[in-house]
């Protein structure tokens, strides 16, 4: 399968449809992967506390939603990202180091997490063509989940996190840097 390295989603025309398809489900497995392990972080330090069951909710439609992907990338023989091995690490450390600075501030992780994701995935369905309606349908359910995901963090008083802009804005910069990564690695 052929890999352009130089495009991106947010430059129609740069890639074939095909690389577009494929850069699509090989970027989506690798961030519902990485949600998927910033929660096994943030349940690890947050074992007996109230907000257990709320991440644990969360969790579990992640799988679900790495679950999709992952059988994509059989389906159709693409290739994920070198990159799993980084994100298995450094997920589960963004979810850990911010559940030990306390519930609130996971729930900021979440925020700054789901909304680069929300909008990451709302441009994917700008740009997939009706031929894929079925992966559209998939990611437009996906990302009202997302959109849920950070009303809950939002919900959860979030934003009363000491230094919230400062947690915000560095876990949504690693968000988009691990989607950068993992469109070209
Ligand atoms: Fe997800
Ligand atoms: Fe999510």
């Amino acid at each position: 399968m052929k890999n352009n390295k130089k495009s991106t989603i947010g430059q129609p025309g740069a890639l074939t449809e095909t690389q577009l398809i494929e850069q699509v489900i090989r970027v989506n497995q690798a961030g519902e992967y990485g949600a998927k392990r910033i929660y096994a972080g943030q349940m690890a330090v947050l074992k007996n506390s109230p907000s257990y069951k709320t991440i644990k909710h969360m969790a579990k439609q992640e799988e679900e939603h790495l679950e999709y992907f992952s059988s994509e990338i059989v389906k159709r023989h693409v290739r994920p990202t070198a990159l799993m091995p980084l994100w298995h690490v450094a997920g589960f450390a963004m979810g850990a180091i911010t559940a030990m600075l306390g519930e609130k501030a996971a729930m900021a992780c979440t925020v700054a997490v789901e909304e680069v994701i929300d909008e990451h995935y709302r441009e994917q369905i700008a740009v997939l063509g009706e031929n894929e309606a079925k992966l559209k349908e998939k990611i437009e359910k996906f990302r009202k989940e997302e959109e849920e995901h950070k009303n809950i963090g939002l919900e959860n008083n979030a934003e009363d996190t000491i230094g919230y802009p400062i947690l915000r804005g560095a876990v949504g910069a690693a968000t988009k840097l691990a989607i950068f990564l993992s469109k070209r690695v």
